[in-house]
């Protein structure tokens, strides 16, 4: 009956659509105190860390370079308009800088998010003779933007120069006046060569799209557990085009010292802080549940060319093959009997549990700490065309779902900076200042998606499709009494800088953690498809084609250490 009157609705909504844009806000009506205005805390003040050697203690020492971080600003210049959101950004130099430290670059943000960065500063510590320290004064300056031929909304004029490094030394920030004179050449330092490394722009700070100026954050190229790029929290302004010299460099851990990374007793402080409530959907029927719930409770291991001989696993996944590739001859499934696998498939929420992965990040001046949550079973996708849903029959079931999050935490002091929600094998960076957290605490919410189980940080429908066509496959986010909280039961699984974890049998486990496909992918569509007009139709097939196979459900998933970013930093 739905699918039926779906064309006719089809015609209706198109002759709604051009209306649909009016609802949106109008934003001419600015208020007067933009968003960056307000300084954001997290909603409770950081606990005091249990002792341990380096973590939280302020500074960090890369190795012939002490840094540490600021996070309180004296505003210099600000543009209103360009950038994110076309607000403007505005630009600040670090204050109450410790004694004995130089600025190494300022800071800049977009004014649509309150407050909340930092950059570090440095200090030489190495005993070198003053002709080979650490750090040295610029030679002098380049002016690379000049507001005051802009045109622009903006309070006063502001101007950003490139520090000219000695030879053997490198810039790894801007400084930033409202005067037309060059700043002093102490205002800040320039580092040896050596304990630089390579960075790329991150995210869009401020733009013209006139002048073809641009401004963005600055990450390290390289990441991952092993990597030593250090971010520095500057920004860095480039002319479209101009990628011939990349004028900025990062800081490096010269010694990958991993002495500031956090001890046990301080990371389940951190749990304790930090630790997500998961809100499942209320119409979820696919819960979580323990990995050795899912072995107790009939998982069978399959063998390639012994498929009518699966054998159970034992509790703690001893007898699944260790190590090796996915290469195929493996794979889990549920209980054959009918009633029992039924039974498994909703999971089983009491019997949850987070598997933390902790890994350091930035030259282990941040922690990583993923969270992973196990599923039994992933349910069927929907796709939402104009206002209309159309179960997608099978398409996106699949046994066996691995899902995680992701908290991004400093070394200097212990303080939540963002987290990764990790969606259909992509995610979303979402900045500490932007979390929902749970009543006053430093907890934060994340929603599990209905049957899909991606991470989201916001309730509500997000469309993974064309969203201007309003074609896409739905992902429903909301608040019910399905809650786990990942702080109560944590088995950490792998923190290989500490050196004591026992990994579990299963996370050696290489191969899938569900069969194969059991249904066509061609007829399941059709089905749907009959009913809908030409072009959506294509649009509809493309979408779901465009999904990974892990997530269409035609291979099963593989464990967390199989994924890419088990050593690398995620997307
Ligand atoms: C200009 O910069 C100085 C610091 O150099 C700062 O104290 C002052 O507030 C800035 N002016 C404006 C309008 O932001
Ligand atoms: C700049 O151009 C892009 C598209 O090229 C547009 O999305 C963006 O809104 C523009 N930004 C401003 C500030 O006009
Ligand atoms: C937060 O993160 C996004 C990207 O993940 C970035 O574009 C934005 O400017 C950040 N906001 C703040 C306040 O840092
Ligand atoms: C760097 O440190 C060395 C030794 O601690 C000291 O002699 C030198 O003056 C320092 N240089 C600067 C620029 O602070
Ligand atoms: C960009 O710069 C041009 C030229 O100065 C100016 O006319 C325009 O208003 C600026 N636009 C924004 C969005 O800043
Ligand atoms: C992991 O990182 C790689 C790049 O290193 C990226 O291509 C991939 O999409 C990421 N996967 C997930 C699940 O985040
Ligand atoms: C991942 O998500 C980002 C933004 O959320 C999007 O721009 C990008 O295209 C997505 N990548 C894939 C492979 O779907
Ligand atoms: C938050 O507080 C309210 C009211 O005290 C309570 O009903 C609710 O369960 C709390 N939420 C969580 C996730 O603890
Ligand atoms: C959405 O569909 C339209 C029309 O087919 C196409 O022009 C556009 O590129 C699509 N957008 C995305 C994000 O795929």
């Amino acid at each position: 009956m739905l699918q039926s009157h779906l064309f006719l609705l089809y015609i209706v909504l198109l002759a709604m659509g051009n209306c649909l844009s009016s609802f949106a806000p109008d934003l001419s009506k600015k208020t007067e105190v933009l968003p960056i205005g307000t300084m954001f805390k997290l909603p409770s003040p950081l606990p005091h860390w249990p002792q341990g050697e380096g973590f939280a203690s302020g500074n960090i020492n890369l190795g012939g370079l002490e840094v540490c971080q600021i996070s309180t600003f004296t505003k210099i210049w600000a543009t209103k308009e360009g950038g994110p959101d076309n607000l403007g950004a505005t630009f600040f130099e670090p204050s109450s800088v410790p004694a004995g430290f130089s600025l190494l670059g300022y800071y800049s943000q977009p004014n649509d998010k309150p407050l909340f960065g930092w950059v570090l500063v440095a200090k030489n510590v190495s005993g070198d003779d003053n002709s080979n320290e650490a750090l040295k004064m610029p030679l002098d300056y380049t002016l690379v933007l000049s507001s005051e031929s802009l045109n622009i909304k903006q309070d006063g004029n502001g101007y950003i120069w490139l520090p000219i490094a000695p030879d053997g030394y490198r810039a790894v920030g801007h400084v930033v006046t409202n005067s037309s004179g060059k700043p002093s050449l102490d205002k800040v330092r320039c580092v040896r060569s050596d304990l630089t490394d390579s960075c790329e722009r991150d995210a869009f700070v401020w733009g013209n799209n006139t002048t073809r100026i641009n401004i963005y954050g600055l990450r390290p190229t390289i990441r991952g557990t092993e990597a030593p790029g250090v971010c520095v929290g500057t920004f860095i302004v480039q002319v479209d085009g101009d990628t011939s010299s990349f004028a900025l460099s990062c800081l490096k851990n010269k010694d990958m010292s991993l002495s500031y990374m956090p001890n046990l007793a301080q990371i389940e402080a951190l749990v304790q802080s930090y630790s997500p409530i998961i809100y499942l959907h209320p119409d979820e029927q696919y819960l979580p549940s323990s990995v050795s719930w899912l072995f107790n409770n009939g998982a069978l291991l399959y063998k390639k060319g012994g498929e009518s001989n699966p054998i159970p696993i034992d509790p703690l996944g001893s007898n699944l093959p260790q190590g090796g590739s996915n290469d195929g001859q493996y794979w889990l499934d549920l209980p054959i009997d009918k009633n029992f696998k039924e039974k498994v498939k909703k999971g089983d929420l009491q019997t949850s549990e987070a598997y933390l992965h902790i890994k350091p990040m930035f030259g282990a001046t941040f922690t990583d700490i993923a969270i992973w949550v196990f599923y039994p079973f992933n349910g069927a996708a929907k796709a939402k065309i104009k206002l209309i849903d159309i179960p997608l029959g099978k398409i996106g079931e699949h046994v066996g779902d691995w899902e995680h999050l992701t908290l991004r935490i400093s070394n200097f002091n212990g303080e939540l900076w963002k987290v990764y929600f990790s969606e259909h094998s992509n995610g979303t960076w979402v900045n500490a200042s932007e979390l929902e957290f749970v009543n006053g605490s430093n907890k934060l919410v994340s929603y599990s998606s209905l049957h899909g189980h991606a991470s989201y940080s916001k309730p509500g429908l997000v469309l993974q499709g064309n969203t201007s066509l309003g074609i896409g496959l739905r992902n429903d986010m909301a608040k019910s009494k399905l809650i786990m909280d990942t702080g109560t039961r944590i088995v950490i699984v792998s923190a290989d800088y500490l050196g004591t974890i026992i990994a579990p049998l299963w996370l050696n486990y290489a191969r899938e953690w569900g069969p194969k496909i059991s249904y066509d992918i061609g007829k399941e569509l059709q089905k749907v498809e009959r009913f809908l007009p030409g072009p959506l139709k294509k649009e509809l097939e493309r979408i779901v084609k465009g999904i990974p196979n892990e997530v269409l459900g035609e291979e099963g998933p593989t464990g967390p250490k199989m994924k890419n970013n088990w050593s690398g930093d995620e997307v």
